[in-house]
């Protein structure tokens, strides 16, 4: 009895760290996808994408919740880099500043071609995989990222961009963010609008993934309906276990289960406890409840690394994914969910995604209408109610004829 209970501590111990080696025994064969990071924002922000810079040389990077080191320690095998660029870019550089967010993935890929491989499909992640190497995507955070624009849209999808976040933090001219939820921002297109569904039906043509990150309510349900692919959550956890207008309700987690669509959820301490502080078993909460309400296969990861301030205790950065992984199996989740919620609900997602992309199939023509575009930057070529550049040179010549027949008497 005495070396029994004097036992029960290092059993304990032992059961831990059996646990963690089951799990890297897993991500040895099944590394994980991440579904969200913002490192190319860090990149931005620290360096203004000068990836040459001594300091923001990715090996010995510090500051940051991702480096090589940091990823190869948590078995990160995919990543969907985020092309983010903050809501007050709308109507202004928006564009712009999106495409430089993409480009300094790409040139990620280029510098450090030992670590990343940039990809665009569901077989070059697992191409990725064989190579231990990080396929790299790129998810665009923001509907407001393609300036109300089928044409930028589409250029964005030759470009390597494989998921659009509806809105950011904010509503774009065709689809309302998660602020109107919370009674911060107006409804405007309550949920979709007119030009939304077209812009979701052009992401299904392209083999775009739709992400419901950041939108409000309606516009979840909205696009859970139209859409003909799957969608994902690329970073958001569950309502229920904290209340965030950010994470997803149980009914729409139920549309979720019957779409057979993801929710990779997010570790941000606001999003996991409600509060400032949060654990690295909490954010396993949402991962079991996410997987008791919609299923086992509607679990992913999508930490939102170097896009928060605050993380769990456990979670620091994204070298802990084994961690998670072990929390997870002393759950009692079987090998086969876990690898699911590793890497085989995306890629399951994905591949319906391609199943259903049909670029033979004509593209979509019909623009937003010009009273729905905000900003005063913008010209208005192409609507009838802006004179072509020609047209409007012709008009002077018309208009000025006259006068100048008028002075020649
Ligand atoms: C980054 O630093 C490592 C280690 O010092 C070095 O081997 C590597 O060449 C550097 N890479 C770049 C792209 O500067
Ligand atoms: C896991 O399964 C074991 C054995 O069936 C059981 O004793 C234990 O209570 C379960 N743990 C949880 C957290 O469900
Ligand atoms: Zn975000």
């Amino acid at each position: 009895m005495w070396t029994s209970l004097w036992l029960w501590p290092l059993v304990a111990i032992c059961a831990a760290d059996l646990f963690r080696d089951e799990a890297v025994r897993i991500l040895q064969e099944k590394p994980v996808i991440d579904g969200h990071n913002d490192l190319p924002w860090q990149l931005l922000k620290q360096f203004n994408n000068r990836l040459l810079d001594a300091k923001a040389n990715l090996t010995v990077l510090a500051d940051t919740h991702t480096n090589i080191p940091k990823l190869k320690a948590g078995f990160v095998g995919g990543q969907f880099w985020s092309a983010y660029v903050p809501c007050d870019t709308q109507n202004k550089d928006s564009v712009k500043r999106t495409l430089e967010q993409m480009d300094v993935v790409h040139r990620m890929c280029q510098l450090y071609p030992e670590t990343f491989l940039c990809v665009t499909d569901s077989a070059g992640i697992e191409q990725a995989f064989q190579e231990k190497k990080v396929a790299s995507l790129i998810g665009v955070e923001g509907g407001h990222s393609i300036d109300s624009s089928l044409g930028v849209l589409r250029a964005l999808y030759h470009l390597g961009m494989r998921y659009l976040t509806l809105t950011h933090s904010c509503n774009t001219p065709w689809a309302d963010n998660w602020l109107v939820d919370q009674g911060d921002d107006q409804a405007q297109s309550q949920g979709l609008s007119a030009f939304g569904q077209r812009v979701v039906k052009e992401m299904n043509r392209l083999g775009v993934m739709i992400d419901l990150a950041h939108v409000s309510v309606a516009t979840m349900k909205a696009a859970l309906r139209l859409s003909t692919a799957p969608v994902i959550f690329s970073h958001s956890s569950a309502f229920s276990l904290c209340a965030h207008k950010r994470n997803v309700p149980d009914d729409v987690l139920e549309l979720v289960k019957q779409t057979n669509s993801l929710v990779m959820v997010n570790f941000y301490n606001d999003y996991v406890s409600c509060s400032s502080e949060a654990s690295l078993s909490q954010v396993a909460d949402h991962l079991d409840y996410i997987k008791n309400v919609a299923g086992a296969a509607a679990v992913g990861f999508g930490g939102d690394y170097d896009g928060v301030s605050r993380l769990p205790v456990g979670l620091e950065d994204v070298s802990k994914y084994p961690d998670l992984i072990a929390e997870l199996l002393r759950r009692n989740w079987t090998e086969a969910e876990v690898k699911g919620a590793l890497a085989d609900n995306l890629l399951r997602v994905f591949r319906a995604v391609e199943q259903v992309k049909n670029l033979a199939q004509i593209p979509e023509e019909e623009p937003i209408a010009l009273e729905q575009l905000g900003g005063s930057c913008r010209t208005q070529y192409g609507y009838s109610a802006a004179p072509s550049h020609h047209a409007s040179r012709a008009l002077l010549a018309a208009l000025s004829l006259p006068l100048l027949s008028l002075y020649l008497l």
